[in-house]
């Protein structure tokens, strides 16, 4: 059996508007935020639910993907200025990594994150949203992906 299941949104369900918890914004994205994005997302899974490799692998492999946009890295500063989440996309209409930082969990954002990638995929026209979620993903993904709409097709 496979250690992860695919899971998907059917974008021709209304998504709701995300919800930012109090002193959260969602910001925008620029290439000099790689290195902190890199270290909140190896850090988010260093209990499991995914793995990153080391940053410089990871931001050539990262760039020279032809379903890399920049448009699609959803970043979340918490009032300090801090990246407190994160969710990179695919252009494929596939959510890549979604990490919220440990001290900012059950909040809400990781929620929210994911209807701010659902609605910017269903504006480009997109029918559906896929991700991949481990089996054992110690942090109740999957939970929070069926709570989301989310419905796993293999
Ligand atoms: C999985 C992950 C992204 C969830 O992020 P999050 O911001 O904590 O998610 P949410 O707050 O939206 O929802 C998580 C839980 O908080 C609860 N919650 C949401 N808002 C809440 C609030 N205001 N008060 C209390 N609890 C709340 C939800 O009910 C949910 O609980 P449930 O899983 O028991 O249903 C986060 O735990 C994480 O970064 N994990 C490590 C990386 C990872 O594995 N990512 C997924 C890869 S597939």
């Amino acid at each position: 059996m496979k250690p992860w299941v695919r899971m998907r949104r059917d974008l021709a369900i209304p998504v709701p508007v995300p919800v930012w918890p109090a002193g959260y914004r969602l910001a925008p994205f620029a290439i000099a935020d790689l290195p902190a994005i890199h270290d909140l997302t190896a850090a988010g899974y260093s209990l499991g639910g995914g793995s990153v490799p080391p940053f410089e692998k990871w931001q050539v492999a990262l760039l020279a993907d032809s379903d890399f946009d920049p448009a699609l890295v959803f970043i979340v500063r918490d009032a300090g200025g801090a990246i407190a989440a994160i969710c990179l996309c695919w252009s494929s209409a596939f959510i890549k990594d979604l990490v919220v930082h440990p001290s900012a969990r059950r909040l809400g954002l990781g929620e929210a994150l994911l209807r701010q990638a659902f609605l910017t995929f269903a504006a480009r026209g997109a029918d559906a949203v896929d991700l991949k979620v481990e089996l054992d993903n110690p942090t109740g993904a999957r939970q929070l992906y069926q709570r989301a709409g989310m419905v796993e097709i293999a």
